[in-house]
């Protein structure tokens, strides 16, 4: 049978508010056209992100009830460290409260008191960029040149480009501390790695004697893909999968808000005991004593058994399948998106939906706004907005390389007819295309300024 259902069934419904497009236009004008400013609430099907929007299972909230709130030591800590040293055998399992709190340390230890680093990753991702961008240090993206072309069929579109890292780490190898991977790529469409490009990835980094740290979100859909499409692999457990993508670097740095199946949650892995005291040493400055790590011990344990469910062969299946749905159906209207579709959302071509639309003008954020507007559905730029960056000599824009919108589906949330919804929308948007306009900033912040920016919409 090829039909592929939603591996679970609802036990506990939320609400959601039907708005009326008059209201929803008063709405956008309120957040100054930025959809990160309108309230939840007046969202319908909210495709901002995956991250810690997903839904836990009964065995999650289960573990919550028997989660251990002792300061030093929990059970749950245990629980849980058992859990990730399962999955990625490293020795020090450091919990954070989420993802950038992992990188945050992970960048302080490894870059403090330096200038003129880099860091070489296929693609980094926003956080991670400014994190890294927050110590005077560059952030290199070395994606394969496939990656960057959104109709570009290819099954590891995630791929570092290693002719371009041996190059990279020929010339600047004395400058840079530590190497990383990104699975599944999320800046270039949620496209995968393959097992073959991480190895030769960690053979170049372990040439230099350089750390090599994976950015493992969405370490589970990266695994699934493999098993799927990469030779030697379609028997494998998407377990054994990952504890060979795991056994090529040196640590790893996970927000668990993505394939942790949690809300809130993340952690540092690695087994280099040195850097560990350090990683641990900033953990009890900032984020609490390491067998907690900013979280209570019931997150712990929702962590340690929504990381155990992510590992479940149909629930991945129903994931990725679910893109996948929703990819052929825009391609066959003639929407572009990138392609193939990769596992946690769908990226539309917005240079490509409205092409009278100039980078500087942000079609990409322009579409968002339609889409909230016509359907109350909410994505998020992935274009110059995001990424943009400004000319120090000329004061012009320098345009990002792609003007994506990503439609991020949150985990075991949404059923199929509001994906049939979502997709009538972003097909009824298209054939209005021709009228719509571009959008310019009105206030923005010095860093990461999407979050936070105001714009106002050109005539
Ligand atoms: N790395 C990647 C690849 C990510 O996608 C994210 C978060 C992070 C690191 C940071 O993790 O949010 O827990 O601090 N991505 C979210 C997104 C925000 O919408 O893609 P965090």
């Amino acid at each position: 049978m090829k039909t592929s259902i939603e591996p679970f069934k609802i036990k506990m419904v939320e609400h959601i508010k039907q708005t009326t497009r008059e209201e929803r236009l008063e709405y956008l004008k309120e957040a100054h056209y930025n959809v990160f400013l309108i309230r939840a609430e007046n969202i319908l099907i909210d495709f901002l992100t995956d991250s810690g929007t997903g839904a836990m299972s009964d065995q999650q909230w289960a573990a919550i009830m028997t989660g251990d709130e002792a300061y030093a030591g929990s059970k749950s800590f245990f629980h849980f460290e058992e859990t990730v040293q399962q999955i990625t055998s490293f020795k020090h399992i450091i919990p954070t409260h989420q993802g950038r709190a992992a990188e945050r340390i992970l960048f302080e230890i490894v870059l403090k008191n330096k200038k003129g680093q880099k860091i070489p990753n296929n693609t980094h991702f926003d956080t991670t960029r400014a994190n890294i961008e927050y110590h005077d240090t560059e952030a290199v993206d070395l994606v394969i040149p496939e990656g960057k072309i959104p109709e570009c069929d290819h099954p590891f579109k995630g791929n570092m480009d290693l002719g371009k890292l041996e190059e990279f780490l020929d010339k600047n190898h004395k400058h840079v501390p530590l190497g990383m991977i990104t699975i599944t790529n999320n800046s270039g469409g949620g496209q995968p790695v393959s097992m073959e490009n991480i190895k030769e990835t960690a053979r170049l980094y372990r040439k230099y004697k350089i750390p090599f740290f994976i950015d493992c979100c969405r370490f589970a859909e990266n695994a699934y893909f493999i098993k799927q499409r990469e030779k030697g692999y379609g028997e494998k457990t998407i377990l054994e999968i990952a504890r060979e993508m795991f056994s090529y670097a040196d640590g790893c740095a996970m927000s668990a808000k993505k394939d942790g199946m949690v809300n809130i949650g993340g952690f540092l892995a690695m087994n280099d005991d040195n850097l560990a005291m350090h990683a641990r040493n900033l953990l009890i400055l900032t984020e609490g004593f390491p067998s907690y790590g900013g979280l209570a011990g019931r997150d712990l344990d929702a962590m340690a058994v929504g990381l155990q469910e992510v590992l479940d062969e149909n629930y991945l299946r129903y994931r990725v399948r679910t893109a996948e749905y929703m990819g052929e159906r825009l391609l066959d209207a003639g929407v572009s998106i990138i392609r193939p579709t990769g596992g946690h959302a769908v990226y539309i071509d917005a240079a490509a939906f409205y092409p009278q639309i100039p980078a500087h003008q942000f079609p990409g954020q322009a579409l968002v706004c339609e889409l909230y507007k016509n359907g109350g559905i909410r994505g998020v730029e992935i274009g110059s907005l995001m990424f943009g960056k400004t000319d120090k000599i000329t004061g012009d824009m320098i345009p990002a390389s792609m003007e994506l919108v990503r439609l991020a589906f949150p985990r075991r949330v949404y059923t199929q007819s509001h994906f049939d919804y979502a997709i009538e929308t972003i097909i009824e948007t298209f054939k209005e295309r021709e009228k719509v306009r571009g959008l310019k900033i009105t206030w923005e912040a010095p860093f990461l300024r999407h979050f936070s920016v105001h714009m106002v919409p050109l005539e």
